[in-house]
This record gives structure tokens, C-alpha cells and sequence, in this order.
């Protein structure tokens, strides 16, 4: 394809403004050209944060002599044959890139073409054009930029110090990866590597490889704690990978979506995001997740921010339906699998019982035991397959639920109760292991589920205060409990008016037991406000019920017998998301038998 002046009448209909707005632009811009070149591997190199240097090479198509001095020209462009803005299949469309960069910085650029024997070499400083020299140059192109903004001072102002502009390059660089795991990157200093990804290797499965990828990107973690996405809905198909809610994070760095293979930021999606994982997560913590949309060409409007970060859709409402659609799924068929980092961690923490014998001089591990543990702890990470996906367990035995034969174990996932400890947790004896639940945060679970299907099943009972209850709190507050009395009532609970700045609970969720009605009914005057006022509770219902649970549930430090125990692991074995609790918590962790023996020196 060989490149071409754009019509006028495309070039207006471009979105216009600042392309190179910090070294990270340019690093983004050249590595989608390479990507587009059909690069093999790219390399970069940034002295300075880039502001001194920023080199991308590559093996890609590379450029004719006349391509070369047509690159440099605005609105010159090989990616847009038809002229039509809602056809465009590759990362650049608007022939801004490199005349931009030449504007404000030294550009050199030396290519040669596939199939030609000879290479050219362009220059432009503050976007004075040098004709074509021949240069030294394998096949494909590399493009220099030196002193960025040395034509324009008064940017170099904006610059952050150069450690900062580094990473924000290198981050350009990973996102642009992350959608291309068949192309190799390194990106160094010149001294240091920074980011080495190699290349897929030939004739690996494609979904392994983007998710080798994702994982040398995203962290080790999160191969082994994310779900693998596929829908489709009207021609939109969505694939990618989405992590377990307790693998969770305090900002939202680690969330990408890529559309046609392009990294855009989208509100859309974080709103999805937030919608599917609502139920598990707390507000302040973020899933970890890289989603790819594949949609036609011209269900797409790439050309709405001059940087090329945003995109479009014809129809949002489709592609935010089809992620929050397919991640619920995702979490319903994840079910309470909880993330293998916390029976990793867990095991950690556990230290050789021999180090706090009493009489054992100093208390401190040997050193030969202490290498052991530390070399353990490495090799937890692998040996913690995920938890299978649980089948709806079988009916309990009729000899009660004592059951200690190995048939009963096989067939519980979460095992037969052996034990409470510090009147929190309860410890079972599994198939091939143990498993410690949280009774807490399981409880918590299992109530909120329950509220849910009571409210599916005509509402939730109510039981009536022998001593009615007065809580106070603001004016506001009390309006937004007072409209939403009827709702409230459904769900069990009955609220009234009491003077101003206060209401009286007659009534609490029978399904909650002794509930902490103070703070439950603060709470919900809290969520209430963060609500939509045009929404029915029942439609957020995710929420209402997770704060009711929180506040009715067993807590930490109640006695439970063998008998509650096991019904406490029946049900959540039947029911769906037990894994965590409502705040993304894992609701219990599993150890299997061989690690406990390696932790002893068996294996
Ligand atoms: N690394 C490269 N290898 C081969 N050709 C390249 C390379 N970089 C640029 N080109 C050619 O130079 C042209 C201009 O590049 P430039 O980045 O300025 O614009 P673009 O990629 O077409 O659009 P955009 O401004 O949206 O990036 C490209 O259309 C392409 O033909
Ligand atoms: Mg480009």
C-alpha cells in the first residue's frame, strides 16, 4: 500500500488537536505504526524519559523512497484507501503522526522496504524537511526522536520528571502488547531493560498466548485467578479475561479495553465493570480485567479524539449489555471459587511449628528450615490449582451428618466439619484436604442470597420489634428512609416517622435474626443516597441485601455445633458466588493435602 495525500474533504472531517502532548504519544504512535507495518518484534529505546531520545524500531513493511518523503507530509497516509472514516482496520488513519512529532522535535527516520535492496533516510527538525539520503538499514524502519519539544519550550514545562515520563511509556507499550501477544517488544534505557515481552511462539493456541501475555503484564496472579470471557451479541464479540473478585485492587490501573485491537479508555466500560462486579466488591476496591470487543468496522467511530484513546459505538447500550451480561455469567459460573492468592498467602504466614516449641533456643527457624520455607512460599503460587467449579452437592447422608467415611468426603467440595476455632472459623476435613471457613463473611454470603430469593419469591418476611427501635440520624437521610418506606417493607423491614431526624423500626428481616438495627438502617440511609432516585430497590437489590446481611449475620465469635457447622458448608456449597463475600472478601480458603505435607518435609 503505498502512501497518499488524504482529499480535503476528509482531512476536515478529522478530529482535530494535539497529538504529542508528552513522550508516552509519541512511544504510542510509533509502535502503532510498527504494529501496523506488520512488525515481527519492536524495540524502543527512551533516554531521559524520552525527552532526549525515544527510538522504535522495527522489521515490519518498511518504505520506499518516495513513501518516505510522502510520511512526513500531513494528512498523508497508506491506511485509508477508501476514504471512509468508518472503514478503518488499522491502529493509524489520519496521516498526523510523524509530521506532528517532526513539528516539535528532530525526527529521523531510516526504512527499507520489503524487497528492496536499498534504504533512505528522512529527517525533519522543528518541521524543516530534509530530502532522502541513503542509509544503512535492514529491512523494516526505525524512527528516532531527539529533544522533544525543543521547538516548542513552552511544553517541556508540562513534562513530569523523566522516571514519571518513563513509565507512562512504558505503559503505552503494554497496553498496545497486551492486544498483540504474536509481536515481541523490549523497551530499555539504553543501559537497563525495562519491559522484555517475547514473541507468542509459532503455532501456540491464540488464547493461551494472549493470556500469557495478559500475565506477564498484569502479574503473575492473575492467569490463575481470572475467567475467561466469550459472548457475542448482534455480530459484537467479546473475549478476553476477567479476575476473580478477590483478586482486587485499591484503583482501577489494571482495567483495558481494547476495541479492534486498539487500547481506548471508555467510561463505558467502567461503568459496566462496576455493574457486574457490584455484589462483590466494595466500592473502593477494582477488579482486574482485559477485555477485547471485536465489532464491524462501521459499529465503530475511532476518529473522535485526536489522540485516538476514545472510541465510539453505534450502539453503546449493546456492548455495555454484552459485558455486563457476559461478566455476570462469568462470576455465576465461577461460583465460589475464591482466589488461589489467598490460600497462597495463607500458607505464607504458616511457619514451622518446630520454630515457636518452647525450648527451642531463640524461637527462630534454622536456617536450613527457613530456605525451605522461603523456597515453599515460591512454589505455593503453583501448587494452587483454582477450585474446581462445585456441582450442586447431593442430598446429606442419613446417618447425620458425623459421616467420616471417604465416600462422604468425596462427596462434599467444602468437607465435613471437624472443628470451630477461636469461635470464628470453622476447620473441615475435604476429599484431599482442609478447607477453613470464615463463618463470618460465609454467613454474611449465604444471608444475602437468601434475601435475594425471598424478594424473587413475593418478599421478605418481617418480625416485629417487642420494643420498637428509634434511630436518628439527618433530615435528609430520614426523607430518603420515609419515601422508600413501602419498598423497605417488603424487604421485612418497617420503618416509620419519628419527630424530625429520626425514624422508628418496627419491624426487622425475620430471615436476619438479631440484627444490628441501628447501623443496618444508617447504612441503608447511606446507599440510598447513592442511588438513582428513579430505581426500585428491587433493582438494586445487590446492594440493599449485602448491607442487610452485613449487619444480621453470625458474627465472628457465636458457638456453633457440629450440626450448624455442616449445614453452614451445605449451603454454601449450593449456593452460587459463596466464595466471597459481599465486600470481596473470599468467604473461605482451601489447602490441599499434598501442600500441607510438603509443608512438613513429606514430599
Ligand atoms: N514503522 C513504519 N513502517 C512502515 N510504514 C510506516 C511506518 N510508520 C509510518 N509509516 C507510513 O507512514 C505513513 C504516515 O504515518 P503516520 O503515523 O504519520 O500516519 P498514519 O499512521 O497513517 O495515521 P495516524 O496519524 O493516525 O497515525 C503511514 O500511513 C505509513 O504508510
Ligand atoms: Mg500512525
Amino acid at each position: 500500500m503505498t502512501i497518499r495525500r488524504l482529499p480535503e474533504t476528509v482531512i476536515n472531517r478529522i478530529a482535530a488537536g494535539e497529538v504529542v502532548e508528552r513522550p508516552a504519544s509519541v512511544v504510542k504512535e510509533l509502535v502503532e505504526n510498527a504494529i501496523d507495518a506488520h512488525a515481527g518484534r519492536i524495540d524502543v529505546v527512551l533516554r531521559d524519559g524520552g525527552q532526549t531520545l525515544i527510538s522504535v524500531a522495527d522489521d515490519g513493511d518498511g518504505m520506499s523512497r518516495e513513501d518516505l518523503a510522502l510520511a512526513v507530509e500531513r494528512h498523508a497516509t497508506s491506511k485509508l484507501p477508501s476514504d471512509d472514516l468508518l472503514d478503518i482496520k488499522s491502529l493509524g488513519f489520519r496521516g498526523e503522526a510523524l509530521p506532528s512529532i517532526g513539528a516539535v522535535a528532530r525526527l529521523a527516520i531510516a526504512s527499507r522496504a520489503k524487497g528492496q535492496r536499498d534504504a533512505w533516510t528522512i529527517s525533519v527538525e522543528g518541521g524543516r524537511v530534509s530530502p532522502p539520503q541513503p542509509a544503512a538499514q535492514p529491512q523494516g524502519t526505525r524512527v528516532e526522536v531527539k529533544d522533544l519539544f525543543f521547538a516548542t519550550p513552552a511544553r517541556l514545562k508540562f513534562l513530569k520528571a523523566p522516571r514519571t515520563e518513563q513509565a507512562h511509556a512504558v505503559d503505552a507499550v503494554k497496553q498496545l502488547a497486551m492486544a498483540h501477544p504474536e509481536i515481541g517488544f523490549a523497551v530499555g534505557d539504553g543501559t537497563r531493560e525495562l519491559l522484555k515481552l517475547p514473541p507468542a511462539p509459532k503455532g501456540v493456541d491464540g488464547k493461551k498466548a494472549r493470556l500469557d501475555r495478559l500475565s506477564r503484564i498484569m502479574g503473575r496472579d492473575f492467569a490463575a485467578n481470572a475467567m475467561a470471557i466469550d459472548a457475542e451479541r448482534e455480530g459484537v464479540r467479546l473475549t478476553g479475561h476477567a479476575g476473580l473478585p478477590t483478586l482486587n485492587r485499591g484503583n482501577a490501573a489494571l482495567q483495558f479495553l481494547f476495541v479492534n485491537g486498539r487500547p481506548v479508555k471508555d467510561r463505558l466500560l467502567y461503568g459496566a465493570l462496576r455493574g457486574a462486579y457490584r455484589e462483590f466488591l466494595a466500592a473502593d476496591r477494582h477488579p482486574l480485567v482485559a477485555l477485547f470487543v471485536e465489532a464491524p468496522a462501521d459499529a465503530v467511530d475511532v476518529n473522535v479524539h485526536p489522540a485516538k484513546t476514545e472510541v465510539r459505538f453505534r450502539d453503546a447500550g449493546l456492548v455495555r449489555g454484552l459485558i455486563v451480561g457476559a461478566l455476570r455469567h462469568a462470576l455465576a459460573e465461577a461460583g465460589h471459587r475464591a482466589s488461589t492468592t489467598v490460600a497462597t498467602a495463607a500458607l505464607g504466614r504458616i511457619t514451622p511449628g518446630g520454630a515457636t516449641l518452647p525450648g527451642a533456643p531463640g524461637g527462630a527457624p534454622r536456617p536450613a528450615m527457613a530456605a525451605a520455607m522461603t523456597g515453599l512460599r515460591e512454589r505455593g503460587r503453583e501448587f494452587h490449582a483454582p477450585l474446581p467449579n462445585f456441582q450442586a452437592p447431593p442430598r446429606a447422608p442419613a446417618t447425620g451428618d458425623d459421616g467420616t467415611s471417604d465416600d462422604t468426603l468425596a462427596d462434599y467440595p467444602l468437607g465435613v466439619a471437624r472443628a470451630q476455632v477461636h469461635g470464628t472459623y470453622v476447620v473441615a476435613q475435604t476429599a484431599d484436604g482442609i478447607v477453613i471457613v470464615d463463618q463470618h463473611a460465609a454467613h454474611e454470603r449465604l444471608t444475602q442470597e437468601r434475601i435475594k430469593r425471598a424478594m424473587e419469591s413475593g418478599g421478605v418476611a418481617g418480625q416485629g420489634l417487642l420494643i420498637p427501635e428509634v434511630v436518628e440520624m439527618d433530615e435528609g437521610a430520614q426523607a430518603r428512609l420515609l419515601e422508600r418506606a413501602q419498598e423497605l417493607a417488603e424487604l421485612g423491614l418497617v420503618v416509620e416517622p419519628f419527630g424530625s431526624g429520626a425514624v422508628v423500626v418496627r419491624e426487622t428481616p425475620a430471615l436476619l435474626g438479631e440484627a444490628d438495627i441501628q447501623s443496618l438502617v444508617r447504612d441503608l440511609a447511606d446507599d440510598l443516597q447513592e442511588m438513582d432516585e428513579g430505581l426500585a430497590l428491587k433493582q438494586r437489590l445487590d446492594e440493599v441485601s449485602a448491607t442487610m446481611a452485613c449487619h444480621g449475620s453470625v458474627r465472628a465469635g457465636r458457638r456453633l455445633n457440629a450440626e450448624e457447622m455442616n449445614a453452614l458448608l451445605r449451603e454454601m456449597e449450593a449456593t452460587p458466588h459463596s466464595g466471597q463475600c459481599a465486600h470481596g472478601r473470599p468467604t473461605y480458603v482451601e489447602l490441599k493435602l499434598a501442600d500441607i505435607e510438603k509443608l512438613f518435609g513429606r514430599r
